[in-house]
C-alpha cells in the first residue's frame, strides 16, 4: 500500500514521479535564485580584483547601506522592524529576534548600525526575604548588606533574577491579618512572614540568603531551575529551609494546610509544620552550597568563632570566605585556563592588554580567611594555590572546550588594518583597502581551526555568533571590542567579586597566597612573537589614533571607515554584534536594578561605595 502523506494534518494527494521531479526543479531554481541575489558575499570574491586591472583603480561603488539583500533585485520595499525598548545604548543598538544566527543583521533590521540578538532569555526569579525595617546597628547592617550582593550577584550570573523580599510583601498578603491573631514564637512568625511574601510574588524558588549556587552553568540542576517551572512543591534533601521550589498554588496550599495547623506552636519550622508529604524531597544537589550555622561551626569553625566574638565583622569574614569559594568554583570547573585571543600576534598585544590583564585577575587567587578550604557542597575542590594558579594562554583560534575560558577582543576592521599595516594613519586609503588588505582576516584567523579554510564569511559569523551569544556561549566566554573600555560590571558576569590587586590599594589582608606573591606572567614564546616595550608603545599610539578615528567622523574618514567597512563585511558584523551583545547585557541588568531599586528591599543588597570601577586597572588607554 502506498503510504499516505499528510500536511497539516490534511491528506495530500499521491506523489506521481512526474510531480516529484516537478517539485524539486523548482527548489533547485528557488535555491540558486536566493544563493545569487541574497548572499553575495557567499561567493568567494578574490581578495584583490585590483591585481588585474592595477594602475588606476576606480572608487569602489559603496552601497548606501550595507544590506546584502540590497543587491536583489526582486527586494521589496519593507518597513524595518519595530524598535523595541531601551535596545539603544550609546552607538550601539539592537534588535532581538529568534533568527539572530543570520549571518548578516542588516537583512533584517534594515539598518546597518542595529545587531540582531538572540531573545533574552527569562530570568526566573529566586526570592529571599530580608527584614530591613529591624532595627540594627550600622555595621551589622553593612555586614548583611554585603552578604545580600553577594547572594545576587552569584544568583544574576547563573541566568536568574534574585529579588529580595521583604514584609511588605509578607503584608499584602491577605493571611497576614490571621498570622497577626496567631500566638506563635517570633522566630515562626518570621518563618511565616518568608512564605507569606513568597506566596504573593508566586511560582519561584524561596531562598536563603547564606544559600549560593557553585557548579558550572551546564549543572543539571541549575539547568531545571532555570527553567522556571516547578511541578511539585520541592525542597531539598539536607538544606533543610535552604531553599525551595514551587508554584504559586503549591505554596498557597502549603501555606493554607500550616496555618490550620492546631498544633503550630510546636512547630520547629514552616516544614514540620506541615505534612511530610507536602515536600517532594530532591537528593541531588551537588551544585548548591549552603553555609548555615551548623555548617560553619562544623567546616569553618575559625569563622564561627568570629561571629560569636563580634557578628558584624564575623560576618563579613563569613562573606569573604563565600566569595572565595564561588571564585575557586569557577576555576575549577575552567580548570585548563583562560585563552586569551590574539589573533595576529605581531601587532595585537596592545589591543588585548586589557584581556590578559582581566585574565590575570581571574587566575589570582581569592583573598580568603580560610584558604585551603573547599565549599560545603564540594569537599574535594582544588583551592588555589599560588604555586599552582590557572594557566592564561593567547592562543590564535578560538577552541570551543567545556574547561578553557575564552576572552575575545573584537577589534574594528580599522582597527585590524591599521594595527596589522603598521602604517601610518593617513597612508589608509581605498587602494591599499582594495589591493593590499586582506579581506575579514581577524574572523578567519580565530575561526581558521574550528572551520578550516575555504569556508566563506557568513558562515564563520555565524560560528561566531554563537560562541559569543548561545547559552552555552555566554558562560564560557567573554567577548569585549578593542576600542571600548572593559565593562564596568564584570563582577557580575562571573558571580564574585573578581579580586583586583589588593596590594595596590594597600589594603592586602591575605596572610596566604596573596596576588602580590604571584609570579608575574611572562610571555611564553609559545604562544606567539613576543614583541618589544617600543613596539607595543607604537601598537599603543595606533590603537589610539584608531579609537580617535572612530570618534571623529569628518566625510573623508567616514568614507574610508565605510570602504573598510564593506570590504570586511564578516569582521564588521562581527564587531557590531560583539558591542552591542554587551551593550545589551549592561542595559539588561541596570533595567532590573532600576525596577529593585523601587523596593523596600532594593535598599538592601545593594552595592555601595562601589565604582571604584573598573577604569582604573585598566586605564593606562
Ligand atoms: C550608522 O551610524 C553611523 C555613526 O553613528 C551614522 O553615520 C550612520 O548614518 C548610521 N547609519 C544608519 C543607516 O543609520
Ligand atoms: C502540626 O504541627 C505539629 C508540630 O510541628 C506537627 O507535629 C504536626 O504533624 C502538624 N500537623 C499537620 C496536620 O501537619
Ligand atoms: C561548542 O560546544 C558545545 C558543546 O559541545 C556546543 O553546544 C556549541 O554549539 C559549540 N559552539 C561552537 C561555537 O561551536
Ligand atoms: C600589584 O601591585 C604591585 C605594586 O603596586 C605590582 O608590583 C604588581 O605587579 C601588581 N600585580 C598585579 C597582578 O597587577
Ligand atoms: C528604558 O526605557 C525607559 C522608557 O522607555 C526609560 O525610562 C528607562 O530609563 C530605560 N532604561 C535604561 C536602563 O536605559
Amino acid at each position: 500500500m502506498p503510504v499516505q502523506r499528510t500536511f497539516l494534518g490534511r491528506p495530500l494527494p499521491p506523489m506521481t514521479p512526474k510531480r516529484t521531479a516537478v517539485l524539486l526543479s523548482t527548489i533547485a531554481v528557488f535555491a540558486i535564485f536566493t544563493l545569487v541575489f541574497t548572499l553575495p558575499n557567499s561567493i568567494p570574491a578574490g581578495p584583490s580584483l585590483g591585481r588585474f586591472t592595477d594602475h588606476k583603480i576606480p572608487l569602489p561603488k559603496l552601497p548606501k547601506t550595507l544590506s546584502p539583500s540590497i543587491l536583489n533585485p526582486f527586494r521589496q520595499a519593507a518597513h524595518a522592524p519595530p524598535v523595541q525598548k531601551n535596545s539603544t545604548s550609546g552607538e550601539a543598538s539592537w534588535y532581538s529576534n529568534w533568527n539572530w544566527l543570520s549571518p548578516f543583521s542588516s537583512s533584517v533590521t534594515l539598518d546597518e548600525n542595529r545587531s540582531l540578538l538572540p531573545p533574552l532569555i527569562d530570568r526566573p526569579p529566586i526570592y529571599t526575604y530580608y527584614d530591613h525595617t529591624l532595627q540594627k546597628e550600622n555595621d551589622l547592617k553593612e555586614a548583611e548588606n554585603a552578604i545580600l550582593v553577594t547572594w545576587r550577584r552569584a544568583w544574576w550570573a547563573q541566568g536568574f533574577k534574585p529579588v529580595i523580599l521583604s514584609p511588605a510583601e509578607a503584608m499584602n498578603n491577605p493571611l497576614y491579618a490571621e498570622l497577626q491573631m496567631l500566638e506563635v514564637e517570633p522566630y515562626l512568625k518570621t518563618e511565616f512572614s518568608r512564605w507569606l511574601a513568597w506566596e504573593t510574588m508566586g511560582t519561584g524558588l524561596l531562598c536563603n540568603h547564606l544559600l549560593l549556587p557553585m557548579g558550572s552553568h551546564e549543572d543539571a540542576l541549575l539547568a531545571f531551575l532555570r527553567r522556571g517551572d516547578y511541578p511539585m512543591l520541592t525542597r531539598f534533601d539536607n538544606l533543610g529551609s535552604g531553599l525551595f521550589a514551587g508554584s504559586k498554588a503549591d505554596i498557597a496550599a502549603a501555606v493554607k494546610q500550616a496555618l490550620s495547623n492546631k498544633s503550630l506552636k510546636d512547630a520547629k519550622d514552616f516544614i514540620t509544620a506541615v505534612k511530610p508529604k507536602t515536600f517532594q524531597i530532591e537528593q541531588r544537589h551537588a551544585s548548591l552550597a549552603y553555609y548555615d550555622s551548623t555548617t560553619v561551626k562544623e567546616k569553618y569553625s575559625k569563622v564561627a568563632d568570629e561571629i560569636e566574638a563580634d557578628g558584624p565583622r564575623g560576618l563579613m569574614t563569613l562573606n569573604k570566605l563565600t566569595i572565595s569559594h564561588l571564585h575557586t568554583t569557577w576555576q575549577n570547573t575552567f580548570s585548563k585556563g583562560i585563552a586569551v585571543l590574539k589573533p595576529q600576534p605581531k601587532y595585537m598585544t596592545a589591543a588585548i592588554e586589557s584581556a590578559l590583564k582581566l585574565a590575570e585577575f581571574l587566575t589570582q587567587c581569592p583573598p580568603s580567611p580560610l584558604p585551603s578550604s573547599c565549599p560545603p557542597n564540594n569537599n574535594r575542590c582544588k583551592p588555589c594555590m599560588a604555586s599552582h594558579v590557572l594557566k592564561i594562554t593567547t592562543p590564535e583560534v578560538y577552541r570551543n572546550a567545556s574547561d578553557l575560558y575564552t576572552i575575545g577582543t573584537v577589534p574594528h576592521p580599522f582597527t585590524t588594518a591599521l594595527m596589522s599595516s603598521s602604517k601610518d594613519i593617513s597612508e589608509i586609503n581605498i587602494p591599499w583597502i582594495r589591493r593590499k588588505s586582506k579581506r575579514d582576516p581577524w574572523l578567519t584567523t580565530i575561526t581558521a581551526e574550528l572551520l578550516g579554510t575555504g569556508v566563506s564569511g557568513p558562515a564563520r559569523v555565524v560560528k561566531f555568533k554563537d560562541a559569543v551569544a548561545s547559552q552555552y556561549g555566554t558562560a564560557h566566554s567573554l567577548w569585549i571590542t578593542a576600542e571600548k573600555d572593559m565593562p564596568e560590571d564584570l563582577d557580575w558576569y562571573f558571580g564574585f567579586t573578581i579580586p583586583r590587586n589588593a596590594t595596590d590599594r594597600g589594603e592586602s589582608e591575605t596572610p596566604v597566597p596573596g596576588p602580590e606573591r604571584r609570579p608575574k606572567i611572562i610571555p611564553d614564546p609559545k604562544d606567539g612573537p613576543v614583541v618589544s616595550e617600543d613596539e607595543i608603545l607604537k601598537e599603543k599610539a595606533l590603537l589610539k589614533s584608531a579609537v580617535e578615528f572612530g570618534k571623529a567622523r569628518t566625510p573623508e574618514e567616514e568614507k574610508i571607515r565605510k570602504a573598510i567597512e564593506a570590504w570586511n563585511m564578516a569582521d564588521t558584523e562581527a564587531w557590531r554584534f560583539a558591542r552591542a551583545f554587551l551593550e545589551r547585557n549592561r542595559m539588561e541588568r541596570l533595567k532590573w536594578e532600576e525596577e529593585e531599586r523601587k523596593y523596600a528591599g532594593g535598599k538592601a543588597g545593594a552595592e555601595r561605595g562601589k565604582n571604584e570601577g573598573w577604569g582604573r586597572w585598566f586605564d593606562d588607554r
